[in-house]
């Protein structure tokens, strides 16, 4: 959504091929089906040069065509590839007529553009690439929430290409967006996507793991990583220690990349580490609960924050999912708020009571934990609860006069 209607902000024409009618039926009528800030003023903005269907047909006329289908984890960590798959065999039907370049724009391991998409565009089509029709992987680096303001202004545009005229198209249309263009192939472009996650989740597993060690220690881990983040080779961002990463992406390109190095005969070490602190982080705010309350059972426990981050209603591996469900097992009453994410985890949770309003889910509750670093989580009147306990993940809470704070790594 993001990639097509920024493309047709910047004067393409763009068509959205799509399998749920209910989708191309909002789009058509300029409502997005996500939830992406200035992504609904963007789209109505430039109706008249976009479209979406469920007809292939409408990839005759494409010069360029994005594969952005889904990439999900399968269960061993590795991803499943048989949205790409199928996607790719369609294009193929319609690789006719004049010159099309075919980009995979979803997040596919290292070989996948050529060893398996070419192939089956060739196979399908019966035609060559580089020769008959051009072929790409072009990475995307949005993040959730701020995906048309990344989309826009790009730190960097990375083109994996097999053949000239393929990247002069792609040079063509990125041109606009002033950005520095980093041509290399395919499956270098393909790892750099999973590289620069698994870097910036590492960071954060090491900000967790030294915040950890400050909460023992007495020290603020944040004015720690404030100081660490000033040194430029470092960088200030992604160093908030915290509850964890959730997401649909660190968590499952970090579980592909392990999955991919050992079937390739190589353990990650790191990356395993960084996943093993991560999934540890969220049940030390339960160690703290207990440490505060006790036995949880029958205790009424608040959950402020359900999605994986702020500016979303995304709740894919998000943190809170973990504490629920141990909480859930210590046989506790979760009452559950989060301004934007309670209709995705009702699909998750029936046993937990979702309450409309902050207050209406920490009225008389035995402790409060934060999972979602949500603005609105800064100044809350806490008297009304049972115990002002507050157990904060994401170091919001700013007003802590009359409660009994706990920070999970300060
Ligand atoms: C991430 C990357 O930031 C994007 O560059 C990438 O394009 C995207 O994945 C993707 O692969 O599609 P996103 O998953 O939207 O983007 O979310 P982030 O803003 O990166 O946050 C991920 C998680 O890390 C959240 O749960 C957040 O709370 C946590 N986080 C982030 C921290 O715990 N500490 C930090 O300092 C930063």
């Amino acid at each position: 959504m993001v990639t097509g209607t920024c493309f047709a902000d910047m004067g393409n024409n763009v068509t959205f091929i799509e399998l749920e009618e209910k989708k191309v039926e909002k789009i058509n009528n300029a409502m997005p089906p996500i939830h992406e800030e200035r992504l609904d003023e963007l789209l109505r903005k430039n109706m008249e040069r976009i479209k979406a269907t469920v007809d292939y047909d409408a990839l005759e006329n494409a010069d360029i065509i994005f594969i952005c289908v889904g990439t999900p984890s399968m269960e061993d960590g590795s991803i499943d590839l048989s949205y790409i798959k199928n996607t790719a065999e369609k294009i193929g039907e319609k690789l006719k007529g004049k010159w099309k370049t075919v980009v995979v724009k979803s997040t596919v391991t290292p070989g996948t553009t050529e060893g398996i998409v070419v192939p089956i565009l060739e196979k399908i089509s019966g035609k060559k690439a580089g020769r008959d029709f051009g072929a790409a992987m072009n990475p995307e680096f949005l993040r959730e929430g701020k995906a048309v303001k990344d989309f826009m202004n790009p730190d960097r545009i990375v083109l994996g290409v097999m053949e000239k005229k393929s990247e002069k198209m792609l040079r063509k249309i990125y041109e606009p967006f002033h950005a520095p263009i980093f041509i290399t192939k395919p499956s270098t472009a393909e790892m750099i996507k999973y590289a620069s996650n698994a870097l910036l989740a590492t960071k954060i597993s090491f900000s967790n793991e030294i915040g950890n060690l400050c909460k023992i220690m007495g020290i603020d881990t944040y004015e720690v990583m404030k100081a660490v983040g000033m040194d430029h080779r470092i960088s200030p961002h992604f160093l908030n220690a915290g509850a964890g990463f959730g997401g649909s992406c660190f968590p499952k390109d970090l579980r592909a990349i392990v999955s991919m190095a050992k079937k390739k005969g190589y353990e990650m070490e790191l990356l395993n580490s960084v996943m093993n602190v991560n999934e540890k982080q969220p049940l030390r705010m339960i160690n703290l609960l207990e440490k505060h309350i006790g036995k949880l059972k029958e205790k009424r426990v608040a959950v402020l924050g359900l999605a994986f981050k702020k500016g979303t209603d995304d709740i894919r591996d998000s943190r809170a999912i973990v504490v629920i469900q141990e909480l859930l097992k210590r046989e506790a009453y979760v009452s559950a708020y989060d301004p934007l994410a309670m209709e995705n985890m009702k699909k998750m949770f029936g046993g937990i009571e979702y309450c409309s309003t902050i207050n209406d889910a920490i009225k008389n509750a035995d402790a409060c934990l934060i999972m979602t670093d949500w603005d609105e989580f800064s100044s809350i009147n806490f008297s009304i609860m049972k115990k002002p306990v507050v157990i904060d993940g994401r170091r919001v809470v700013k007003d802590k006069r009359g409660i009994i704070y706990e920070g999970i790594c300060w």
